[in-house]
């Protein structure tokens, strides 16, 4: 069972807590002086879409730092822009009023195990699944979409909406990256099917949402992906392809996973292109979800036509990874507490917790 609350609207204030290395910050710091934060990237009233599309973040309460770099990010912290905005978690500990989970408007505690087996996976894309079913059967019969993201995820909304807006959504859309190019084979059967990694984001229209319902209710969802033996977004596009026919939409050049590193598609961008993607993944070895707030910079002085500040701040990024060459054998996410370092590393990982403020 789930469970929905709405914590009291006290916004927790974050510094700017910028991360890396001290001439990020100089430069950051001489690139927003001039223009106010936030103010760029927030849900327009004029945006229709915006207000037709459930989005789902999934987290973890092992993995609370990440939402930080959210909140300093693509995600407002102003709880009327979060209306359509729904964090879902395995748990989480509230144990007083400062706690991160109170920067939110919505958050679904799914009581899902806190591993990363397929049964976990599947119990809380169930959950995803009955959040937009409950929402629209309810108040927000205008739900026309649901996309479901991670929390260690850039997520261009303004981008999102322009090219989800070029859909019908009374026709079955499920769009994605394909995750991998070669098609999976049913087991004992000749038919293939393609799907759409989690990890970058997946859109459903209503009415591939409606086709859905039947399969995907908490009660057999995980134990059909289990009996699959694959995890949910393997499972996801089965079922939209094997068993309601509907293909997926890959829109594979602007939708990003943490599954590829900088060095493979970061570094062959050019700012145009990385201002045209809907999302964007990070590593946790070099690009860590600190580059989060960074990255929204950039593409808020893109969209203020602030270019000569932008160009040196996409060549700093660019050039980062030339400029910081050392050997990151045995480094690990340490974004969330659930993540072990790895044995043997050969340079000194200080194991820092990320503790938020309880
Ligand atoms: C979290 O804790 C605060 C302070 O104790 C309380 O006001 C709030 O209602 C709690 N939220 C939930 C969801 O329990
Ligand atoms: C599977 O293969 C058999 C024999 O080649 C063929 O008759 C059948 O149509 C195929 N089924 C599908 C779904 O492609
Ligand atoms: C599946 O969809 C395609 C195109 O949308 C259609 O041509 C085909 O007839 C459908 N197959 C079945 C079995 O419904
Ligand atoms: C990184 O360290 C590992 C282990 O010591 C070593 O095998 C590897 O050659 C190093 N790589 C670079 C690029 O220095
Ligand atoms: C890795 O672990 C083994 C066994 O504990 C140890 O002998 C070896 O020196 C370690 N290697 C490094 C690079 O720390």
């Amino acid at each position: 069972m789930h469970r929905i609350f709405r914590p009291s609207p006290l916004h927790i204030r974050y510094g700017i807590s910028l991360l890396l290395s001290l001439s990020v910050s100089l430069l950051l710091i001489s690139l927003t002086t001039h223009y106010p934060s936030h103010s760029i990237g927030s849900i327009g009233k004029s945006n229709e879409i915006a207000d037709r599309i459930l989005l789902t973040i999934r987290t973890s309460n092992s993995c609370q730092s990440r939402l930080t770099y959210l909140l300093q990010s693509w995600l407002s912290p102003d709880f009327s822009e979060q209306r359509n905005i729904y964090l879902t978690t395995d748990r989480f500990h509230n144990q007083s009023k400062s706690t991160i989970w109170n920067a939110f408007r919505h958050v679904i505690q799914t009581d899902c195990p806190m591993t990363h087996n397929l049964y976990d996976l599947c119990c809380k894309s169930a959950h995803e699944f009955d959040l937009f079913y409950e929402l629209h059967s309810t108040t927000r019969s205008d739900l026309q979409w649901m996309c479901r993201f991670d929390d260690d995820q850039y997520v261009n909304l303004n981008n999102l909406y322009q090219y989800i807006s070029k859909f019908d959504s009374s026709r079955p859309y499920y769009i994605g990256r394909t995750s991998v190019s070669k098609r999976l084979r049913i087991r004992n059967d000749n038919r293939t099917y393609s799907f759409a990694t989690y990890g970058a984001g997946v859109c459903y229209s209503q009415a591939l949402l409606q086709l859905l319902r039947p399969h995907v209710s908490p009660k057999i969802f995980a134990k059909n992906c289990v009996s699959r033996s694959l995890p949910d977004d393997a499972y996801m596009g089965y079922l939209s392809e094997i068993v309601l026919n509907v293909s997926l939409t890959a829109i594979n050049d602007r939708l990003h996973s943490h599954l590829q590193t900088l060095d493979n598609s970061w570094r062959t961008y050019s700012l145009a292109d990385l201002t045209r993607m809907i999302t964007l993944g990070f590593a946790w070895d070099r690009y860590k979800l600190d580059w989060l707030p960074i990255i929204h910079r950039l593409i808020q002085l893109v969209d203020q036509n602030q270019y000569e500040a932008a160009d040196r701040l996409w060549l700093f990024l660019r050039d980062y990874e030339k400029a910081h060459p050392e050997n990151l054998t045995g480094q690990y996410d340490q974004s969330c507490t659930s993540y072990k370092p790895k044995p043997n590393t050969t340079k000194s990982t200080k194991v820092k917790t990320p503790k938020i403020k309880s």
